[in-house]
């Protein structure tokens, strides 16, 4: 996934330009580019590397720059052709006077290369999009017209794709398309601007249109012009985006990463605010139209999701079907998607993504939709392409997440699976009252408790300094805590680049447990009280007996424990059912520092992306 910038008009192109791909770094960050038009002429700079490569690079030729009158820019995040100069957008046609920049993968790149090549075509990298650059440039070449050419072009286009162009002869013009990748237009005054998403061009403008699935935008600083791939003009609406630009601050955290984990006690009172206002009352989740009558008719559940979100997902599969008795199905997204689904008018089907542009998740979701399933999406952006699809929407309100790795947008996730599954209950009457106050009332105490552990993370510290030089790393956990020990095993892979692998503590036994020597360390999560607890002991001792080095993640307070574990991590007592929501807050944490011990870039680990746009 990359992101795109595009502008027009009269402040500092390049400023702008670098001031929207800073707002999209979480897109991708292995290489950038700009192209200017100035002077009549277009200038392109490329950098490898993270953005601030780019900033120096242009700081060094700002002699050369003379007044831009508009520009297109680049963030990448490599999909065909590695990290490398030739391979960073912006790409160029054989002549150099039409540049392009994209997001997506152009599938059937490999046969248009080879026309393009018998054609004359001199082709630089090993990129998918350069063919872009060629065959507009082949088109532009036959209609002298950049928007004709760019419509003729994408028609031969199979894939996704957000793409701008600019011609030399075609002076402050850009033209975008898009299909399966997200873009929207920046509507000003004497200015506007063409992006991937809103953080881009929020400072400048709230007034956006959101581009469809095959629309072209044809885009000077005086007009904007939206058409489809037929050239037949369509009325956008002009939407108001409903917040205030945030300076994306650190807050005097050495990483966004550490910043959002203490944010979390916050983002729960958030997520909870205006749903659960009275453990008496029933829960009001307002954009949520499921009714007896819809809920009557559903025999099951689908949820969809991926990375951290799927974690969240078997949480609220657990919850769900504990608290209301609907069967309910988890898959990734990826897999969905080419499987025949049982999906039909009689499902319910939640996806799950903190960005709401995950392609994979996406695509699901419209498979569901063209089977008339009743689709509720669980997001942090109501903003997003996802939310848009949905019958029914759970907004998080966790605030932007920049750090790669998810932490507050899992935890409001979990939140919402709470949530979610007692106004299910309730609708359904299928528990006690007494139960579900019990569980709200549980919910309130959350932040506080998560709060104690924030306080004092010295123990969490020692264990990350204390393990960090191991290369493998295996976490367990049974029932609902299964989630938890597959998403602290996730946070770890992630940030540290450890091999690690969460299992579910019965099957260590099948298989996994002839990994176990004293180079192996096993973290465990066992909650007293729950129906679980001695079976993961046992099979603590399993692990132990074959010198696997131990951690306990627990609220027993059992001194006896310090004799098993090598590190005994202790939490505050919450019951088991409630247990995910605190259990993966130290996991977080001993993830965090055991990259931050080892040096790595925390915020923007090598090879990921905030989420990802392309399938
Ligand atoms: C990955 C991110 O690209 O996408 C993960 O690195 C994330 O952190 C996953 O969990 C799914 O993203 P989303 O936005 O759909 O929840």
């Amino acid at each position: 996934m990359c992101g795109i910038i595009g502008y027009a008009g009269y402040r500092d192109v390049v400023s702008v330009i670098l001031n929207g791909l800073t707002k999209l770094e979480y897109r991708g960050y292995d290489s950038a580019g700009i192209a200017i038009r100035d002077d009549n002429q277009i200038k392109i700079y490329k950098t490898l590397g993270k953005l601030i490569n780019l900033k120096n690079e242009l700081e060094a030729n700002r002699a050369d720059i003379k007044n831009p009158t508009s520009g297109i820019g680049h963030i990448r995040w490599a999909t065909h052709g590695s990290p490398s100069i030739v391979n960073a957008h912006p790409h160029t046609c054989t002549c150099g006077s039409l540049v392009v920049v994209h997001n997506g993968i152009i599938e059937n790149y490999k046969q248009l290369r080879e026309v393009l090549i018998n054609k004359g075509c001199k082709f630089k990298s090993q990129t998918d999009t350069e063919v872009i650059a060629h065959l507009v440039a082949d088109e532009y070449g036959q209609t002298k017209d950049l928007e004709k050419a760019v419509r003729n072009s994408v028609k031969k286009l199979q894939g996704a794709y957000a793409v701008c162009v600019m011609h030399k002869k075609a002076p402050d013009l850009i033209v975008g398309a898009r299909k399966h990748a997200p873009m929207l237009i920046g509507v000003g005054d004497g200015e506007n601007f063409i992006a991937s998403d809103t953080p881009a061009i929020i400072e400048y403008t709230k007034k956006t249109i959101y581009l469809e699935d095959n629309e072209i935008a044809v885009v000077t600083k005086d007009k904007v012009k939206i058409t489809d791939v037929d050239g037949n003009e369509v009325n956008k609406k002009v939407e108001i985006l409903p917040w205030e630009p945030v300076a994306l601050s650190k807050l005097g955290y050495k990483h966004f990463m550490l910043k959002e984990i203490h944010e979390q006690p916050d983002v729960i009172r958030n997520v909870l605010n205006g749903k659960l206002y009275d453990i008496e009352q029933p829960i009001i989740l307002g954009e949520v139209k499921l009714n007896n009558d819809i809920l009557k008719k559903l025999n099951k559940i689908q949820i969809i999701a991926c990375g951290t979100s799927l974690h969240a997902a078997l949480v609220g599969k657990y919850l769900i079907e504990d608290f209301s008795g609907i069967s309910v199905e988890v898959e990734a997204s990826s897999e969905y998607i080419y499987r025949k689904s049982t999906t039909d008018s009689s499902t319910l089907v939640i996806g799950v993504s903190q960005s709401g542009e995950t392609a994979d998740t996406i695509t699901a979701i419209k498979q569901a939709k063209e089977k008339n399933a009743h689709v509720l999406i669980i997001t942090n952006r109501p903003d997003s392409n996802m939310a848009r699809l949905a019958d029914s929407l759970i907004p998080l309100n966790a605030g932007i997440e920049v750090s790669v790795a998810a932490t507050k947008s899992y935890t409001a996730q979990l939140i919402s699976f709470y949530l979610l599954a007692i106004y299910l209950a309730e609708i359904k009457n299928s528990l006690e009252q007494s139960y579900l106050q019990n569980i709200k009332h549980e919910l309130v105490q959350l932040p506080a408790k998560i709060e104690s552990v924030l306080a004092d993370t010295s123990v969490i510290q020692a264990c990350a300094r204390k393990f960090s030089s191991f290369k493998n790393f295996i976490y367990i956990a049974r029932g609902i805590n299964l989630a938890t020990a597959l998403e602290g095993a996730l946070k770890l892979k992630e940030i540290s680049y450890i091999n690690a692998t969460g299992y579910a503590a019965g099957e260590l036994k099948h298989g996994p447990i002839a990994m176990l020597d004293e180079t192996m360390p096993v973290l465990s999560i066992m909650i007293p009280g729950g129906i679980t607890y001695e079976k993961v002991l046992s099979n603590c001792e399993e692990a132990k007996a074959r010198n696997a080095k131990l951690i306990a993640l627990t609220s027993s307070t059992d001194e006896k424990l310090d004799n098993i574990f090598d590190v005994v991590l202790r939490i505050p007592h919450v019951p088991e059912i409630l247990s995910p929501a605190i259990t993966c807050v130290p996991l977080q944490l001993l993830a965090y520092y055991i990259a931050e011990f080892l040096g790595k870039d925390v915020d923007q680990p090598r090879n990921l992306a905030k989420s990802v746009t392309v399938e």
